[in-house]
């Protein structure tokens, strides 16, 4: 596959226009799970799944897969798979270029006859960003059995079952409890996406192929202190409950910065949701809900963390004159990618000579829940000044189209390696 062939940049380049029309008008780029824009999204992606000859079909997890099978009867299976769904004002590529990468490897596949002795899949897993369920990956997680009845019972702030919206959107929630039994089929889960971070460009190195991916904890912190006159009650006489949540959001940035220093590895923590209740001038702040997203690589930075933060609350319980309550909400372990595949990818980019290096991730992919079950790997590519969940978001279209070049090579060697 040429990755300057023009045929495929301008693919590439299409596809990625056509999604970042699908946002929320007013707040681009906007396409939450479940939204109205991530349904019509997902016609699209299925009319592009149709378009290029593949089976679509939606699983149990509500992932949206389209299937070229190989001519060669097997249960095998290589996926290549990303996600379309943004966060608030997010960006057009996170995720996106992912799955946009995939639909070109397999046109590519298709218009040069190529049989392949494995099925091959494209992916777009279910709602990959966190939402207003409090937690991320659900097509993933539900992939492999790592959804529980507290998280699929959950409501979101609308009252909305997140089991109701996976069964809204084709999948079903009753059969979420264990591990699909086509993991035992994968002979790799491959995954480009935009690094997100400024290594890539800072080094002018056009790969990145991913080593690890940190483990991510969220907790939900509610305060509850009272809520009153804003010009009665005298300064000490209140309860404000988001004087309280300052002390916690200043204590876990200081924590996090101190830990981040000791470990030496990827250590990083933010306080990025806020609600504040009645959240109006002339009112005391009766009560307070924040998340805690905390992204660590090593278990003992992560576990003193927990018993730093968890102590400091209870002092502030006792002590103070509001009551914290904490509870964790959400986990994804620290995982590493397959050996093997880290390898083929790196040969891969060098077949090109494309120059990479070996690097570990500071966000969250569903790769990373796929590694648990299967052999995984991904690939990053450069973005600009490392800006990603912001509006601002970019990547070079040759940059996209480089990794889409590395991830057919990839399946090229796949293919080799797995022949009868
Ligand atoms: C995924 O976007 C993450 O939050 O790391
Ligand atoms: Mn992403
Ligand atoms: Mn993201």
């Amino acid at each position: 596959m040429n990755y300057n062939d023009q045929l495929y940049t301008s693919f590439i380049k299409q596809k990625i226009d056509a999604l970042e029309k699908m946002t929320d008008q007013d707040n681009p780029y906007t396409r939450i799970v479940f939204s109205k824009k991530f349904y019509e999204a997902r016609s699209w992606l299925k009319n592009e799944y149709q378009k290029l000859g593949l089976e679509v079909s939606t699983d149990d997890a509500g992932n949206l897969i389209g299937l070229l099978n190989s001519k060669t009867d097997t249960d095998k299976i290589v996926i290549i798979g990303s996600h379309i769904d943004t966060v608030p004002s997010g960006g057009r590529y996170d995720g996106i270029a992912g799955v946009v990468a995939a639909l070109c490897v397999v046109k590519h596949i298709k218009e040069n006859d190529i049989n392949l002795p494995f099925n091959l899949a494209v992916y777009d897993y279910l709602g990959e960003e966190l939402n207003d369920w409090s937690i991320s990956c659900i097509g993933t997680r539900g992939m492999i059995g790592a959804l529980n009845k507290d998280i699929l019972f959950r409501g979101n702030s609308s009252g909305e079952i997140l089991k109701d919206e996976i069964d809204k959107i084709g999948g079903n929630s009753k059969l979420l409890t264990k591990p699909f039994t086509i993991i035992k089929n994968i002979v790799a889960c491959l995954e480009l996406h935009i690094e997100q971070g400024k290594v890539l460009e800072q080094k002018k190195i056009d790969i990145g192929v991913v080593r690890s991916i940190p483990s991510i904890s969220r907790f939900s912190v509610e305060i509850n202190g009272q809520a009153g006159h804003s010009g009665t009650i005298l300064m000490d006489q209140r309860a404000d409950a988001l004087v309280t949540s300052s002390e916690i959001i200043t204590f876990v940035n200081e924590l996090a910065l101190r830990l981040s220093k000791e470990s030496n590895q990827h250590f990083v923590s933010t306080i990025g949701k806020i609600n504040v209740h009645p959240n109006a001038a002339a009112i005391i702040p009766g009560k307070v809900e924040m998340t805690i997203d905390l992204r660590a690589s090593s278990k003992s930075s992560r576990e003193q963390y927990i018993t730093e933060l968890e102590k400091q609350i209870n002092k502030m319980n006792q002590s103070g004159p509001c009551k914290i309550e904490m509870k964790n909400i959400a986990f994804a372990p620290y995982v590493e990618m397959d050996k093997e595949l880290i390898k083929l990818f790196k040969e891969s980019s060098d077949d090109y000579g494309f120059s990479n290096i070996i690097m570990d991730s500071g966000a969250g992919h569903d790769t990373a829940h796929l590694s648990r079950v299967a052999p995984a790997s991904m690939i990053f590519v450069p973005c600009k000044d490392g800006l990603s969940h912001c509006p601002e978001e970019y990547a070079e279209i040759s940059d996209i189209s480089k990794g889409t070049s590395v991830l057919f090579k990839m399946v090229e060697k796949l293919a080799s390696l797995n022949q009868n």
